[in-house]
């Protein structure tokens, strides 16, 4: 459902943070970019919806080609995309309900955005998404008096009342504690399966990434490295991702993990 064809960018820096990637992404799967800090990660994301404009190379969504699309086309496209952030992105002062309902701003006109009247199948959609994520009496809280685990479960939803194909996550935990960010990666698998998405998760927490997900892509100086199942990231593997370290430490952590799930 998405391919990725050499694509490249440079910036304008001249920091070449993707070089040549290709990348095919089934419909329906979930996978981890994992890699050092600086490695192309966000960069790779946010070229698929543009946020950051491609130097060069496709990005096929289905049988369109994102790279040539008009302002207006891309719009378009960019419904069938969710971002989840590190940083939520949320709107503060806004409620709980109103972050969702922002999700469906790609849809609804402008200037009924701009009164925030959305249509009572958006409301009902967001409600119902806030009570599968654990959030239904907080509908009414403002944004800036939630927790961290909490604002993430709002992004969730509000990424997810776009009715997407395809999430596109960028170090969804890393302002987590352990514990929450386990939940929160627990929770947007467990989702992308329900509803049947794919999603591009950059997680640097490769005992994390390996918990939760069938395929792990890893990712150096912009250059695809590994891309196979998580029980093929061996040491090895993992020193050439990341450069030395004791990954033995890091295995067996995944190992307590499931012991520890298993209780
Ligand atoms: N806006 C920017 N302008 C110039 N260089 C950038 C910009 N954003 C990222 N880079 C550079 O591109 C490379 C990849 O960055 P990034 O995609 O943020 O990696 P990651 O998410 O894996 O940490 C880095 O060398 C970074 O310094
Ligand atoms: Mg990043």
């Amino acid at each position: 459902m998405l391919r990725l064809e050499k694509l490249v960018k440079t910036y304008r820096t001249g920091d070449q943070a993707l070089k040549a990637v290709d990348l095919v992404v089934p419909e329906g799967q979930v996978l981890a970019l994992i890699g050092p800090s600086g490695a192309g990660k966000s960069t790779l994301i946010r070229c698929i919806n543009r946020l950051v404009e491609p130097t060069s190379g496709k990005v096929w969504l289905g049988d369109t080609e994102l790279t040539h699309l008009s302002s207006g086309a891309l719009r378009r496209e960019r419904r069938q995309m969710g971002m989840i952030f590190q940083e939520y992105a949320l709107v503060e002062r806004l409620t709980v309900m109103e972050n969702v309902l922002s999700g469906r701003l790609g849809y609804v006109g402008f200037w009924r955005s701009l009164t925030r009247k959305f249509p009572q199948s958006d409301v009902d959609e967001a409600f119902r998404l806030l009570d599968r994520v654990g959030l239904l009496a907080m509908a009414d809280k403002r944004a800036d008096e939630l927790s961290g685990g909490q604002r993430q479960r709002v992004g969730i939803c509000r990424a997810l009342i776009q009715n997407p194909k395809l999430l596109l996550v960028d170090e969804p935990t890393a302002s987590l504690d352990p514990k929450t960010s386990r939940q929160i990666m627990r929770l947007i698998c467990e989702l992308c399966a329900e509803r049947g998405l794919a999603a591009i998760i950059n997680i640097h927490d490769v005992a994390l990434a390996q918990m939760f997900v069938q395929r792990v892509i890893g990712l150096r100086f912009g250059a695809v490295e590994f891309d196979g199942p998580p029980d093929a990231l061996t040491p090895d593997v993992l020193t050439r991702i990341y450069g030395e370290e004791d990954w033995e430490a890091t295995i067996r952590k995944v190992e307590d993990e499931d012991a520890e799930a298993a209780e």
